[in-house]
This record gives structure tokens, sequence and C-alpha cells, in this order.
């Protein structure tokens, strides 16, 4: 903690905050004038510390990495390119229509808030809850698959240590859920959600049976294809995605609005998992993987 201290020191401190707000600018070619209108506006998110000044801002980051080994680095975060992210309005997803603003979006800068963030504690996964197949006395119905990949951030760094949290229908296309009122059956064996952590490297592996496709009433014999339903933290709030995998030659996806908010190609084609002949265990399981980016200019689309 004391080596930390002084690595980290004042100075990488608030190079961190220039740097997560795309500024970027060399700590030291900075005049005390500029640094009083950074550190007035991250003020008020540190609260009680800033009456002490700067010493407190470097030990909040110090302990920000103190409770995170191996993550030593912040992140200076890019602006997404156009199109690559889910449009705020698609007319053909109705629910778009009234809930995308009609004003054009404020830019906030990034602050303290934004590039900190919860961090779970790898306990907290039950034992087991990576393998949906075994939650219950019997195996669930459907055909069983392997869903691996890795966990990068924006410069294709692995992001160890993450919660993954997953949630999905069951092969008939059913949640397990008080609204969900598709007429298929339940599958007394099956929960449909699981979680994981990423390793060092930011490998992670799930078990679980290939989810049903279900209709949703959004247009006429409206059916979204099958997917498994994402959520992952990362190191900050900022790197809090929530999203949607998707399965390779689905035909339902070009007629999918949730799927095709996304206006890029590129960028859509990284919600769909690939074939993966290295995860699939013979006789048993058919593997895919599905490598998933925090924020950056590859960065895996947020759920629409
Ligand atoms: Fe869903």
């Amino acid at each position: 903690m004391k080596a930390n201290t002084q690595r980290l020191g004042c100075t990488h401190a608030l190079n961190a905050i220039l740097q997560v707000d795309g500024l970027g600018a060399p700590c030291e070619s900075l005049s005390a004038t500029y640094f009083r209108k950074v550190f007035e506006r991250t003020r008020w998110e540190l609260c009680g510390l800033a009456k002490e000044g700067m010493k407190d801002i470097a030990r909040f980051m110090v302990s920000r990495e103190a409770a995170r080994p191996g993550m030593t680095e912040f992140t200076r975060y890019l602006r997404v390119l156009p199109g690559t992210q889910p449009d705020y309005l698609h007319p053909p997803y109705v629910s778009s229509r009234k809930r995308a603003p009609r004003k054009p979006l404020v830019h906030l800068p990034y602050t303290i808030s934004e590039v900190t963030g919860p961090v779970f504690d790898p306990d907290l996964a039950k034992p087991g809850s990576f393998d949906l197949t075994r939650q219950h006395s019997g195996e669930p119905l459907g055909e069983r698959i392997v869903v691996s990949g890795r966990v990068l951030d924006e410069s294709n760094r692995p992001v160890p240590h993450t919660l993954i949290e997953i949630w999905q229908a069951n092969a008939a296309g059913r949640y397990l859920h008080t609204v969900d009122r598709h007429n298929a059956p339940l599958d007394p064996n099956f929960t449909g959600r699981g979680q994981v952590f990423t390793d060092e490297q930011g490998h992670y592996r799930l078990v679980t049976i290939r989810p049903g496709e279900y209709p949703w009433r959004n247009h006429y014999n409206a059916w979204r294809p099958a997917h498994i339903h994402f959520s992952l933290f990362g190191p900050a709030f900022a790197t809090r995605l929530v999203t949607q995998m998707y399965f390779p030659g689905d035909p339902l996806l070009q007629r999918d609005p949730i799927f095709n908010c996304v206006s890029d190609e590129k960028a859509r084609d990284r919600l769909v998992s690939v074939f993966d002949w290295e995860s699939t265990i013979p006789e048993q399981a058919l593997g895919y993987r599905f490598d998933i980016v925090l924020r950056g200019r590859e960065a895996t689309p947020m759920e629409a």
C-alpha cells in the first residue's frame, strides 16, 4: 500500500482524471488555474474528502488500485463512432418511438463517478453458477451449449475478475418470470440465470442450453432471434454493459428491430457469437465464442 501511494501520488491521480475525460494533457504542463478548474469539477463527488485537497484525490485513487490487484492503469475512454451503438430512435422498434430523446443530448464530462465502480467479491458467485444445466435435480430440456470468450477493454487488454451475469429463455422460448405469458412450457429444471467471474486473463466460460425464439408483439408475427442477455460491470460505471448475444446464421436476425437498432454492420456483428470448435465438447455440447469489449471504438454494442 505504501509503495502504491508513492508510485501513484497526486500527479498520477490528476492525470488519471484528465485522461479519462479525454483531455489527456500531461500533468506537468498544467497551470494552477487549470488544475483548480478540474478539481472544482470533481469536488462535489469527493464530498468531504475534497476539503483536504489533492492528497485525498490520490488516496482515493490508490484505494481503488489496492482493491483491484493487477489493474493499475486508468483507461482513457474514447468517444464511440456514430452508428456503433443502438440508435435512440429506431421506428421499427416500437418502444423507441416514445422513449427516444427529442432534444439534442448534453455532453457530460467523465469524472470520479464514471471512472470508478463497484468491486464484486468473486465469492459472491455460488459454486457452479456458471453451469445453468446443473442447478436442479434433473437436466433441462434442450441443446447443451458452451459459451466462452474474453472480456477486453478498449485497448485490447483483458478485464480480470469482473462479474458477468446472464439470463435467458428456456429451450421452448419461455422465461421463468411473472410477466412472461408466452404460451410455451416452463422447464422445472431450468431457471435461466447464471454468473461467472473472468479469470486473470479476462476469460470466462458458461454452460447452458440454447434458448428458444419467442414472440414479442412488436409488429405482426414478430419473433425474437435466439439470444442470451449479458450484464457486465467492468472496472467502472463507464464500462457498464447490458447487451444480448446472438447465434450465427439465425434467419430472424435480419427481421429483428432490436438487433438492427445498431446501424453499423460491423458493430452489429459484434453481437453475434461464432461457432467454436475448440470449446465444443464431444457428444455433449456445441461451443460458441463471444468476446466482449467494454467501451471504445470496438465496443460491444449495448442492448437497445
Ligand atoms: Fe430476451
